[in-house]
């Protein structure tokens, strides 16, 4: 068990030279390239990982923060109502604070991945104490740097229906629920960044343009009702062989969420290469080449503050379900570390993304 001193320590490593210093010193690093244009740069990862000395080793000095893949997700959280199991997350969070990163949540409230009592439980007590005392339960636990209060309350860019994404929230608190989730949050815990993320507002399609709309509302209606919220969290599962990033829209929607006065995260980051050629560099190539295009375009604001990866390497890709692979026919390659923990064109391109960022710091 780790110390709880340890987790509420989290990120107050402090460099001993500046960022810039650093950068130069460790051109290596895509964690020490981001801080010097006062971005953070992180990972998504899971406990299991840590049993692998290469990952280990890899990871705090890449990344500067870490948020869980799936296990703070509700449903692995807390199989019986009020009995939580923290044990994997406290390893992760353990691990990454020991290490001197700092820790992101997600996500507290969400439509899916919930324990199976949890609805149910909802429909009959429609008891706000069911979202908030999960809030406080987190928020209080690990000193979260950033955490997505709300993650996915929209249909999604590809329905045919726009609007509210049904879920047991809705359900028992109509769209109200955010706000519910918001102030619990910032109660909780004043200092964290609080994030509605969620995915569609990256690409070109016209359920994209929709999502844009539809996001933008999303965001108008809390500032209006004075919801603390503080960033957008933009998911950015990209995709290197269809739908790609359209650079004008994406440059216009980020303006308009700045003069908002919000900030901008982007939290789990990779490129989906399915549809492409067999050839591995050919892939490759296109899977940097078009998050290179998306960072171009989202780091040429200073609403952006992070980007992290939703994995680091290949090696840890959607294991170790073979039948997904399986599936897809081969591996897929979105992550900047390949199997073998090579850096691939997409460390490449975060890397030159990350110095080429205007300092706007
Ligand atoms: C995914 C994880 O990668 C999987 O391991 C898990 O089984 C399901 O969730 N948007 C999100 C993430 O906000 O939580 C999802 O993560 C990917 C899409």
């Amino acid at each position: 068990m780790i110390s709880r001193r340890h987790l509420l320590a989290a990120g107050a490593a402090s460099l001993a030279v500046a960022p810039g210093a650093w950068a130069q010193q460790n051109p290596q690093s895509l964690r020490a390239l981001a801080a010097a244009k006062g971005l953070v740069f992180g990972t998504a990862a899971a406990s299991y990982e840590l049993k692998d000395r290469d990952f280990t080793a890899l990871l705090p000095r890449q990344a500067a923060q870490v948020v869980p893949e799936y296990e703070m997700k509700r449903g692995a959280l807390e199989p019986k109502p009020g009995q939580y199991d923290f044990s994997a997350l406290d390893k992760l969070f353990g691990f990454a604070a020991r290490s001197g990163m700092s820790l992101r949540g997600h996500p507290l409230v969400w439509y899916t991945a919930n324990p199976p009592w949890l609805a149910p439980a909802l429909e009959a007590r429609r008891d706000e104490n069911l979202m908030t005392g999960h809030i406080r339960a987190l928020m209080t636990r690990y000193r979260l740097a950033s955490v997505d209060v709300v993650n996915e309350a929209l249909m999604p860019p590809d329905s045919s229906q726009r609007g509210w994404r049904p879920s047991p929230w809705l359900k028992a608190f109509g769209p109200r629920y955010l706000d519910i989730a918001f102030a619990a949050a910032r109660a909780a815990n004043p200092a964290t960044r609080l994030v509605y993320n969620d995915f569609g507002c990256e690409q070109g399609g016209p359920g994209n343009d929709r999502f844009r709309a539809d996001t933008l509302k999303l965001l108008d209606g809390l500032l209006a009702r004075n919801v603390p919220i503080d960033a957008l969290g933009l998911q950015a599962h990209l995709t290197a062989f269809s739908n790609p990033v359209d650079q004008r829209k994406l440059r216009a929607f980020l303006e308009e969420v700045r003069a908002r006065g919000l900030a901008v995260l982007v939290t789990e980051l990779d490129v989906d290469d399915s549809g492409g050629p067999s050839d591995i560099a050919a892939r490759d190539r296109a899977v940097a080449d078009e998050a290179r295009r998306f960072l171009d375009v989202v780091l040429d604001t200073p609403a952006t503050r992070a980007v992290l990866t939703w994995n680091l390497s290949d090696r840890y890709v959607d294991p170790p379900d073979e039948w997904r692979l399986k599936l897809a026919g081969f591996r897929y390659r979105k992550t900047p570390y390949d199997a073998a923990m090579a850096p691939k064109p997409l460390w490449q391109a975060l890397a030159r993304a990350f110095a080429g960022r205007r300092a706007f710091y």
